[in-house]
């Protein structure tokens, strides 16, 4: 890969690991997140402008607590331990770490004795810091100096100015420190000597030279589901490689309304992509019809999924590759934290995914981005608002939303009212500011009157939920003039449908979708 500067962030387990990693990208400074087993020599390979050491959950005053290659401190490279990073640091050049008797957590005052080096340009002598830990650095090892202290721990900043390795005992990655985000430009700019010129169009040329350099004449094939990582991975490998790459296609007639359409229409017209579409609305209807419950319905539609593909990537010659469109979160939250899979946060579907009998070559060309830095690739490869800020939307699609046995008519009417929410969503603005929304159709009949006649039919549950992760939601606080819109569009166009109900449960104690 062509060099660019970066940041290495050893982690130790911590649970802001990520966001050190994004406040450092923030400062337009490449991150990684690498295990704290790195050597020396990897690092030194690597030529990072600078090395943070995380936080984490460990004691260094236990036996057995993790630690990273004392020889990283002899490379020459600046150096910021955060919390346990520090302590860390500490104990390995000669200081001494004790168990301290008040476990300090919560915003302290920090004192600076100097508004340079890592707190260069702040604007008093006086911050606020979020401390979380139980041990502190009782003695500092020789060469280092005290930059700032706490009325509960003299050491919460300190540094060898002339090895520029640095220490902090509280956490600038968090919001509650509020001037963290300059401490850590400080650390990147000042003290690493970054210019600060990571921007998307720059990842875009590293990018397409790593993905060129890596497939050379070999093909590659990807499954294109229409969500926004698989389509940025898709536009990403088509710039470096184009036709070389096939997408696959896959319409299980569970999609929403125009999707199939839209999907061939930009990618296929569009791009001039290879785009092998495949029309398997009946072979998934069939299997599916009757089936009412949810996990049976998840089980046909996965196996269904992987032999379709499979038909379909045989078929291709030569395929050296599966693409698919991992990202960060996917890959830092499936890397058990030093050897302890019960630290493990969970596993994904997309990290080893890859069926054991195709035996090709994973490419991961987004495996090193956030969710908004994938979105602002789409944009910077040309791919529409539309697709770019796209929202999740489940792998078994409308059939995890109609509740009760499968069959073609209500998938109709569900992709209907479905649409329709899609539509005001997006009409009033709304779309954007929430995670999730869509409809759910229920298999209960209610009584209603429209025009002269009495009407027994359906009743459509509208689900609308704000989250940043999907694993926690609230349900939305919508206008209820967009509400009413929503309702009386589903109630007069819908066939089918007579009712519409709000959804007012978060997550816990409720999931995002309904089975
Ligand atoms: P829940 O319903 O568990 O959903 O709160 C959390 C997030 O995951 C999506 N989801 C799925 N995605 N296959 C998927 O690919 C599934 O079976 C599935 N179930 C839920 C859901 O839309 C939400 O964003």
């Amino acid at each position: 890969m062509t060099r660019q500067e970066t940041i290495i962030i050893l982690d130790f387990g911590s649970q802001y690991s990520q966001l050190i990693a994004r406040r450092v990208r923030e400062c337009h400074v490449f991150s990684k997140i690498t295990p704290f087993t790195m050597t020396a020599e990897q690092i030194r390979e690597e030529a990072p402008l600078g090395i943070i050491l995380s936080g984490g959950p460990a004691s260094v005053t236990a036996d057995g607590s993790p630690a990273c290659d004392p020889e990283i401190f002899k490379l020459g490279i600046p150096i910021l331990g955060i919390c346990y990073g520090l302590q860390l640091t500490s104990k390995t050049l000669g200081g001494k770490v004790v168990h301290s008797q008040a476990r300090e957590y919560g915003k302290a005052e920090l004192l600076l004795k100097g508004r340079r080096g890592l707190f260069a340009g702040l604007d008093h002598d006086q911050i606020t810091v979020w401390m979380s830990h139980g041990d502190k650095v009782e003695t500092l090892p020789e060469g280092f100096e005290v930059l700032a202290s706490t009325a509960n721990c003299e050491h919460a900043a300190v540094a060898d100015l002339k090895r520029k390795i640095y220490g902090i005992q509280f956490h600038p990655e968090v919001v509650h420190t509020p001037q963290g985000k300059a401490i850590i430009a400080n650390f990147c700019r000042n003290l690493c000597g970054a210019a600060g010129n990571w921007t998307m169009a720059s990842y875009v040329d590293i990018a397409v030279a790593d993905i060129q350099a890596t497939v050379k004449d070999q093909e590659v094939i990807l499954g294109l589901s229409g969500g926004v990582d698989s389509s940025v991975a898709a536009a990403l490998i088509h710039k470096a490689i184009g036709k070389q790459l096939t997408c696959i296609f896959v319409n299980n007639g569970l999609l929403r309304k125009n999707e199939a359409g839209r999907v061939r229409q930009l990618f296929a017209d569009n791009f001039s992509m290879n785009l092998k579409y495949i029309d398997a609305e009946d072979r998934f209807l069939s299997k599916l019809a009757g089936v009412d419950d949810p996990e049976t319905k998840r089980k046909v539609i996965g196996h269904e999924f992987i032999e379709v593909f499979d038909e379909a990537a045989s078929q291709i010659k030569n395929a050296s590759f599966l693409a698919q469109g991992t990202t960060y979160p996917d890959v830092i939250e499936s890397v058990p934290i030093g050897g302890n899979p019960s630290a493990m946060i969970k596993s994904h579907h997309n990290v080893g995914g890859l069926p054991a009998k195709m035996k090709m070559k994973l490419l991961e060309p987004l495996r090193c981005l956030f969710k908004d830095e994938v979105r602002e690739l789409g944009r910077e490869l040309g791919l529409p608002e539309e697709i770019v800020m796209r929202q999740p939307f489940p792998g078994p699609g409308l059939a995890v939303r109609l509740i009760g046995a499968m069959n073609k008519p209500d998938l109709e009417t569900l992709r209907d009212a479905d649409a329709i929410v899609v539509e005001e969503m997006k009409r009033s603005g709304w779309y954007a500011k929430t995670w999730q929304a869509f409809a759910v159709l229920l298999p209960v009949k209610t009584v209603g009157v429209m025009g002269d006649e009495r009407t027994y039919e359906n009743v459509v549950a509208l689900r609308v939920v704000d989250s940043c992760d999907g694993m926690t939601a609230d349900w939305v606080k919508l206008p209820y003039e967009l509400m009413e819109t929503i309702s009386s569009r589903i109630i007069s166009e819908v066939r089918g449908v007579n009712r519409v109900v709000y959804d007012l449960t978060s997550k816990p104690p409720g999931t995002i979708e309904w089975e």
